[in-house]
C-alpha cells in the first residue's frame, strides 16, 4: 500500500527522500508528499497529486532545505487522491508533520472529540485524525512528543507504521510500527526509514526491522533506540542485507514487468540453486526437512493466499494431493481469517505471499498458529513479517519483483511447491523414486525450454494486436491448467483493465457458455495432459458457437491447429510442471495487450504491490 521513507543525517535530506519514494512508488501512486525541517527550524510540506515526478517538478522553486524529512507516497484508503488527502499531515499548530501507511480504524471517534475540542480538518483521511490527536496529548497532558505518540498510538485500533517529525524538536524522527512494514538503515552518523529495504540498500546494507508497537527513536548523534508503546527498552537487532542495487532499475526493459517476465529462466534457476542437487536424483529443502515430523503426521495441509499467490496455491493443492496423498484445502486468507475455522493442532498451514506484508495473510497466520497449527512461508521478500511470523519455510529468491502485475514470483512460488511436495512425498514413501528423479531431472529443463517460449515474444506482441479490441475475454483449461486459466485471466485484467475469467474447461456449458459469440476470444490451455481429449471437446463446443480461440498447445499439435484460430506453441513437460511453461505466453500477451491499449504497465490504475490494507 502506501510507501513511507524517511532521513535523518548530515546530507540533504530531500534528494535522498525523493530517490526513495520512487522506489517505493509501486506500492502507491495516488499523491506524493515531502515535510522538511529546514535549517531556519521552518517544517515545509509539499504535496502533489499523482506520481512522484509530479511532487519533484513542482518542488523546483521551493525551499526544500534541511537534514531531516518525511515522505509518502499514497494508496488511498480515507478519501480521494487528491492534494489535501495527500500526506505528509501537519498537526493544528503546523509543529508536528506525519505519514502513515494503514488504517486508523477508530478514526471516527478520535475526530468527533477533536472536533469538540476545537480542532480542524484540512483532510478526509484517518492520518490527520492521527497527527491531530498526539499533539491534543501533547498539550493536554503537557509532555513531549515521544510519549505523546506512545499514548496516542495506545488509544489507536488498526494498523499502522507511521513517522512523526517536530519543529520545536528538530533533531528527532519518531516511527513506530503496528502490522504495517516499517525498517530502519543504520549508516554512518545518518539514519533511514522505510516500508521496505529498497529505499536505504544505496547507503547501507544494515537495517532492523521494527517489531509490532515498538517506537523507534532517530537522532542526528547517537544510535537508535527502540522502546515499546509501554516503555520497555529494547536492543535494536542488526540484520545485514543481501540486496543487488542493479535489481531495482529496469536494465534496459522498457517496463519492470517485461523485464521480470523475460528473468523467469534465472530466478527458476536460482530458487532451484542449493536444492536440487548437480545430479537430479535428490532434493533437499532445510524448512521441510528440519520440521519433517510436521509433514509426517500432517492430516491436513491448509494453503492460504491472496490474487496470484492463492493461484499458485490452487497448482499446489494438485501437486501436493497427487504426490504426497494428505489432503489440501486451499483458502483466500480474507475469507479465512474471517470465519470460524476448524483447525487441528496437526494441520500444516502454507501461507504464499510474494510481499510477505498482505495483511489478510498475515492474520490469517496468526489465526491459525493460535489454534497450535504449523506454519510454513513462501516469500519473496527476505525478512518480510510473514517470512519471520511462521515457524518455517522457503524464500522464493527471485529478487526483487516491482511491477505490481506478479510474473516470476508466481512461478517461483509454483516450483517452490513442486519441490515442497516431491520432498514430503519422498518422506512419506508417496511417490517412487523413479517418478521423483524424472521430475527433477525434467525440472532442470525448465528455464531451457521458458527461454525457448521468450523467444517468440515478438509473435506474441504481433498476435496481441489482433485482440486489442476485446471487452472480454475467457481463459479455460482443465487440471493442473485451470488455475494457469485464472492466472492468465487476472494478469490480463489488471494490467488492461480488459474483463476477463478463468474457468474449469467443463464448465463452460454450465453457464459461461452463453457468453460466446464470434466477439469473444477463448485462450484454451490445450497441452498434452491427462485431460487433452476433453479439452478439444470443449473447444469444439466453442467454435460450434463461432468463439474465437487462442490455444496454448505442445509443438506440433495438428489436432488443435484445425480448431483453433491462433495457437502458441510451448515445450512438452511432465504434466505437473506444465503451468512453469504455459503461464509464460499468457504474462506476454497480457503485457502486449495492455501496452498496445496505453496502459502504465508497471503501476496499473487503482492498485499497488503490497496490500497492507485488509
Ligand atoms: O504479496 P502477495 O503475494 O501476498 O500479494 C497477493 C496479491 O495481492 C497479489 O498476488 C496480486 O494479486 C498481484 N497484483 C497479482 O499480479
Amino acid at each position: 500500500m502506501c510507501g513511507i521513507v524517511g532521513y535523518i543525517g548530515k546530507q540533504n535530506a530531500f534528494p535522498i527522500l525523493i530517490k526513495g519514494l520512487h522506489r517505493l512508488e509501486y506500492r502507491g501512486y495516488d499523491s506524493a508528499g515531502v515535510a522538511l525541517i529546514s535549517p531556519e527550524n521552518q517544517l515545509n510540506i509539499y504535496k502533489a497529486k499523482g506520481r512522484v515526478s509530479k511532487l519533484e517538478n513542482s518542488c523546483k522553486s521551493k525551499d526544500v532545505s534541511g537534514h531531516i524529512g518525511i515522505a509518502h507516497t499514497r494508496w488511498a484508503t480515507h478519501g480521494e487522491p487528491n492534494h489535501s488527502n495527500a500526506h505528509p499531515h501537519y498537526s493544528q499548530s503546523e509543529n508536528l508533520a506525519l505519514i502513515h501507511n494503514g488504517i486508523i480504524e477508530n478514526y471516527v471517534v478520535l475526530k468527533e472529540k477533536l472536533i469538540q475540542k476545537g480542532y480542524t480538518f484540512q483532510s478526509e483521511t484517518d492520518t490527520e485524525v492521527l497527527v491531530q490527536w498526539i499533539e491534543y496529548i501533547k498539550e493536554s497532558n503537557k509532555t513531549d512528543t515521544l510519549a505523546a505518540v506512545q499514548l496516542a498510538l495506545k488509544q489507536v485500533i488498526g494498523a499502522y507504521a507511521i513517522a512523526v517529525i517536530d519543529k520545536q524538536h528538530p533533531d528527532h524522527i519518531i516511527a513506530a510500527r503496528k502490522s504495517s512494514p516499517l525498517v530502519v538503515g543504520i549508516g554512518e552518523n545518518e539514519f533511514f526509514i522505510a516500508s521496505d529495504a529498497s529505499p536505504i540498500i544505496e547507503y547501507t546494507n544494515k537495517v532492523i526491522y521494527v517489531e509490532d508497537e515498538e517506537i523507534v527513536i532517530l537522532s542526528q548523534s547517537g544510535q537508535p533506540k527502540i522502546i515499546s508503546l509501554s516503555n520497555v527498552e529494547k536492543t535494536p537487532q542488526i540484520t545485514q542485507l543481501e540486496m543487488d542495487l542493479q535489481k531495482l532499475e529496469k536494465g534496459g526493459y522498457p517496463h519492470f514487468m517485461l523485464k521480470e517476465i523475460f528473468e523467469q529462466p534465472r530466478t527458476l534457476r536460482d530458487c532451484m540453486r542449493g536444492r536440487i542437487n548437480v545430479d537430479c536424483n535428490n532434493l533437499a529443502l532445510s524448512g521441510i526437512f528440519n520440521h519433517k515430523e510436521k509433514f509426517l503426521k500432517a492430516r491436513r495441509i491448509l494453503i492460504l493466499a491472496c490474487g496470484t499467490s492463492w493461484h499458485a496455491g490452487l497448482i499446489g493443492e494438485y501437486i501436493l494431493e497427487e504426490f504426497c496423498r494428505i489432503p489440501v484445502e486451499v483458502e483466500y486468507s480474507s475469507e479465512f481469517r474471517y470465519r470460524n475455522p476448524v483447525l487441528y493442532p496437526d494441520d500444516v498451514v502454507i501461507a504464499i505471499s510474494q510481499s510477505g506484508e498482505t495483511a489478510d495473510t498475515l492474520a490469517a497466520i496468526e489465526l491459525a498458529k493460535k489454534a497450535g497449527a504449523f506454519v510454513y512461508g513462501i516469500c519473496n521478500v527476505v525478512g518480510s513479517s510473514i517470512s519471520r511470523n511462521t515457524h518455517s519455510g522457503s524464500y522464493t529468491h527471485v529478487g526483487p519483483e516491482i511491477g505490481v502485475a506478479s510474473t516470476k514470483a508466481f512461478t517461483a512460488q509454483v516450483l517452490v511447491l513442486i519441490m515442497m511436495a516431491l520432498a514430503i512425498g519422498k518422506e512419506r514413501n508417496s511417490i517412487s523414486q523413479k517418478q521423483y528423479e524424472q521430475i527433477l531431472s525434467e525440472l532442470d529443463l525448465i528455464p531451457e525450454k521458458i527461454k525457448s517460449i521468450l523467444k517468440q515474444n515478438q509473435a506474441i506482441e504481433d498476435l496481441s494486436k489482433i485482440f486489442t479490441y476485446a471487452h472480454n475475454f475467457i481463459y479455460m483449461g482443465r487440471g493442473y491448467s485451470y488455475p494457469i486459466a485464472m492466472e492468465g485471466a487476472l494478469k490480463l485484467k489488471e494490467i488492461s483493465y480488459i474483463h476477463a475469467e478463468g474457468y474449469p474447461a467443463a464448465e463452460m456449458k454450465h453457464g459461461p457458455i452463453a457468453l460466446i459469440d464470434n466477439e469473444m476470444p477463448v485462450v484454451v490451455i490445450a497441452t498434452h495432459d491427462a485431460t487433452y481429449e476433453k479439452t478439444i471437446s470443449n473447444m469444439q463446443e466453442i467454435k460450434a458457437r463461432n468463439g474465437r480461440i487462442l490455444a496454448i498447445v505442445n509443438k506440433s499439435d495438428d489436432n488443435i491447429k484445425k480448431i483453433a484460430d491462433y495457437i502458441i506453441e510451448i515445450p512438452q513437460t511432465e504434466e505437473c510442471l506444465g503451468p512453469l511453461l504455459s503461464i509464460i505466453p499468457l504474462q506476454l500477451l497480457s503485457y502486449h495487450i495492455a501496452v498496445k491499449k496505453g496502459r502504465d504497465v508497471d503501476m496499473p490504475r487503482n492498485l499497488a504491490k503490497s496490500v497492507t490494507v485488509e
